[in-house]
């Protein structure tokens, strides 16, 4: 029991993690490896699994998400963003990506910021399935984010 109430949302499925898709048991890179397992991509045989580390110590998992419409496709780190958004999640440590590539991936730049939102200051390591791994941090990927400041939009545009 982990202190949060006994409700469904504990109750853990066979892969470990409960029904909301967050555990506490597992390490952030086995739940992104489980996760890319579970990927849906029969389009580009491209599967990427993510682990978003809450600052709560929770962990919240996506995986890459096509459609026969290409670009409805969803990338892994923001399935993964929107699961911890919905259980209430709003400060992010660390990401962890796994994905079908010789090489480590970089989140894309439509994922850099979607995360750099809620975590500009995100820590990202990445690893192949040839074992190379690698680590950024999210403001060394996305420099300038764009932000809104709604005071500061022009009153002509609205
Ligand atoms: N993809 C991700 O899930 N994350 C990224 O950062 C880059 C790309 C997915 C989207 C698509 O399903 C496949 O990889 C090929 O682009």
């Amino acid at each position: 029991m982990n202190g949060r109430g006994a409700d469904a949302l504990d109750r853990l499925t066979e892969n470990g993690m409960r029904e909301d898709g967050t555990t506490e048991t597992g390490s952030l890179r086995s739940l992104a490896l489980g996760a890319r397992d579970a990927a849906y991509a029969p389009y580009s045989g491209f599967r990427v699994g993510a682990c978003l580390e809450a600052a709560d110590g929770r962990y919240f998992v996506g995986c890459n998400v096509e459609n026969a419409s290409f670009p409805v496709t969803m990338c892994a780190e923001r399935v993964a963003l929107g699961a911890a958004i919905a259980a209430g999640g709003r400060e992010f440590r660390r990401l962890f990506l796994y994905a079908d590539a010789e090489e480590p991936v970089a989140p894309c730049g439509m994922c850099r910021q979607a995360l750099a939102e809620l975590a500009p200051e995100l820590e990202v390591q990445s690893e192949s399935v040839s074992g190379v791994q690698a680590r950024w941090t999210l403001s060394g990927l996305l420099p300038e984010r764009f932000t809104l400041r709604l005071e500061s939009v022009s009153g002509e545009s609205r």
